[in-house]
């Protein structure tokens, strides 16, 4: 269909610095939502996402790993557990992903970046001002807040080098008006933050070529530098489309994109910095971007270096991927911040999928089993009094719906798909089936009804869920027995669809309901566990710097000792008794603090080694004529002991030297 209203939209490209985490998980479902909606609707969509592989934090990073940066950053991409495989497990339906360090890009951003030098808006000069290196940010003494950088306050380094500058103040009135008197950046309170914090203070021209490292685009006319890396990540958005490169053949027909998502913390590069190249390039604008926020845990920023970030793996696993991908969208409003806590996912999944659709679709296709066999009659009665709501609620459903997801508010969205889910609910209540069933003569057909408009509830509600829960909502329709003309936008948006005398198929329990407190239990040992698996494999004691003289050394009387008899000491949770043979005529007693690793009877006739010379020492009440040897180590942040054990050839006395 040459004539098909299109639809570009992207996510921002992501930092292959360190697995991915819920918070980009965030973004890029809300992505895929928006983007299947646009599909459901009979857009052409082509929806982008990929990886932003250049800058200083990279190159350390691989550095530290002891491999190249492409070797660093191919693991994350394409490895397991990598980005390319999160969205697939998420069942993310990108139509293209852009890697910036593919060919075709770099070759692209080299002429972008000629272009601009060419026309004037970028030129030589001299950097001297402060760099925060997690943010690959530059900033400028009075951007700093407290000294810190203003995006992560971080501490951040001088900076000084020869540099390439963008002439981001010449742009900086049409940028102000962009944003003051367009729809350009939403939420509309984003607007306030970027013109009061960045451009009334004045736009300073941008820094954007380095020196100082080379893990990035190089400047083709310029040996040495490299392409700052937010010039060479925005315009992944045209070059993916075949902006100046010959991989793609998609420019004309996608750019401007529709819509970039991105988090609250890069809307001034893609509100600011970003318009204002496009300017400079003579290019269209992107029509919007959106500003979401983020997912806070405990109220605060997750980060790997806080090291409170929350695997979505592991949720995935134990949840489901649709009840993951729905708890996102449904639980925070997408342009503000939000609580990510294992109670609100566990309270979501029970609440609106467990007990509210999953119980109305059960609860539905097992009664037309039960009371018609599967298949509806199509004789039925209306009772308009009792069913107008409930049709009228169905039937202008998808336009309430529809409003919603052209504002993105997927939570206000869903919520109007779950009022009908709820009325459905209380609907069964009103008309009391079970008390129908008792006379199907006289009641068969108005049953048949009271059924059928149950279905229609699910099967708006399932349509209109396919762009969040893809493959539950197939699940439902599947199990109503909605032919493929039911599943339709168009049919989404009309009572009635279905045929009269549908056939339902009796199905698994989509989302069965999760004990709370059980669960949580479970996922505190997990996390747990991992905190334990982080910590360092395997610690030894760093040798002492301090020497012994060999006289002394020669002084402690070490021997291979024979054990006898061993036992706990009453009253003492550490201590174990040992009787000696040490080549001696009378027996030795020996107290060792090692019960936790060993128990009495395994240690009998083991040849150990002991010093024995040592003067004696009292411990509950008993007395201590020396002291095993064994070898101590911590594992996974747990002291780990071994006693020294001997072969048994050796005799007991024999001297250790
Ligand atoms: O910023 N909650 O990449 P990135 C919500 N490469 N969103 C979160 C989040 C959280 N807890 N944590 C991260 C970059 N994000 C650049 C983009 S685009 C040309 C270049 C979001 O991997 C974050 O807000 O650091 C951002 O939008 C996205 O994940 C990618 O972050
Ligand atoms: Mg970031």
């Amino acid at each position: 269909m040459e004539n098909k209203k299109r639809f570009y939209i992207t996510t921002p490209i992501y930092y292959p610095s360190d697995k991915l985490h819920i918070g980009h998980t965030y973004c890029t479902v809300a992505t895929d939502a928006m983007a299947r909606y646009k599909r459901l609707q009979g857009y052409d969509v082509l929806f982008l996402t990929g990886t932003d592989e250049h800058g200083q934090k990279i190159e350390d990073k691989a550095k530290e790993a002891g491999v190249s940066p492409k070797e660093f950053v191919d693991r994350i991409v394409e490895g397991p557990q990598g980005v390319k495989d999160l969205w697939k497990l998420m069942n993310i339906s990108n139509d293209r992903f852009i890697r910036t360090t593919d060919d075709y890009h770099v070759a692209a951003i080299q002429k972008i970046f000629k272009k601009m030098y060419e026309n004037g808006d970028i030129y030589k000069g001299k950097y001297v001002g402060k760099y925060c290196k997690p943010c690959e940010s530059f900033w400028t003494e009075s951007q700093l807040v407290d000294g810190k950088c203003p995006d992560c306050g971080r501490e951040v380094q001088d900076a000084e080098e020869e540099a390439y500058f963008f002439r981001l103040s010449k742009y900086a009135d049409r940028v102000q008006h962009l944003l003051e008197d367009t729809d350009f950046l939403e939420p509309r309170s984003r607007v306030n933050e970027m013109v009061n914090n960045f451009i009334k203070p004045g736009l300073e021209d941008l820094c954007v070529s380095r020196t100082s490292f080379t893990w990035g685009v190089p400047v083709d006319f310029d040996p040495g530098h490299v392409v700052y890396v937010w010039v060479d990540a925005l315009f992944n958005y045209t070059t993916a489309l075949g902006f100046l490169n010959d991989k793609y053949d998609d420019y004309k027909k996608f750019w401007p994109a529709d819509v970039h998502f991105v988090g609250k913390e890069i809307v001034r590069f893609h509100s600011i910095i970003w318009p204002a190249m496009l300017m400079s390039m003579d290019m269209p604008l992107p029509k919007k971007v959106f500003g979401h926020g983020w997912l806070l845990l405990d109220g605060g920023k997750m980060s790997k270096s806080k090291g409170n970030v929350v695997d979505p793996y592991l949720l995935a696993q134990r949840f489901g991927v649709d009840a993951l991908r729905f708890f996102l969208l449904r639980t925070f409003p997408f342009g503000s911040d939000g609580n990510f806590s294992n109670e609100a996912l566990i309270n979501t999944i029970n609440v609106d999928l467990a007990n509210d659709l999953g119980n109305l679709l059960s609860r539905t296709v097992s009664m037309v089993g039960k009371y018609f066999g599967g298949t509806l009659p199509e004789a039925q009665t209306e009772d308009a009094g009792k069913d107008a709501e409930l049709v009228e609620l169905i039937s202008n459903l998808r336009a309430r719906y529809e409003e919603q997801m052209e504002r993105y508010a997927f939570q206000n969205a869903l919520s109007e798909i779950f009022k009908v889910i709820d009325r459905a609910n209380k609907y069964i209540d009103e008309n009391t089936p079970w008390v129908l069933a008792k006379d199907m003569e006289a009641n068969g057909p108005r049953l048949a009804r009271v059924m059928y408009n149950l279905l229609e509830a699910l099967r708006v509600c399932a349509v209109l869920l396919t762009p969040f829960i893809p493959q539950s909502a197939a699940e439902v329709l599947r199990q109503i027995g909605a032919c493929e003309a039911c599943q339709t936008w168009e049919s989404a948006g009309v009572y009635g669809s279905l045929r009269k005398d549908v056939t339902v198929q009796r199905g698994e329990n989509l989302f069965p309901r999760i004990d709370m407190d059980k669960e949580l239990a479970a996922l505190e040992e997990i996390a747990a566990q991992a905190k334990k698996a982080a910590l360092p494999a395997l610690e030894v004691e760093p040798q002492l710097e301090e020497k012994v003289d060999f006289d002394t050394f020669c002084k402690s009387d070490f021997r291979a000792v024979k054990v006898k008899a061993c036992e706990n000491v009453k009253k003492s949770e550490k201590l174990l008794k040992f009787t000696l043979d040490d080549g001696t005529d009378t027996d030795r007693q020996i107290l060792s603090g090692i019960a936790k690793w060993y128990k009495p009877e395994e240690l009998v006739g083991k040849t150990l080694m002991a010093i024995v010379n040592l003067p004696p020492r009292k411990m509950m009440g008993q007395e201590s004529n020396g002291m095993l040897i064994s070898a101590v180590h911590t594992e996974h942040g747990e002291e780990k002991l071994n006693l020294l054990i001997l072969d048994d050839k050796i005799p007991a006395g024999a001297k250790m030297c």
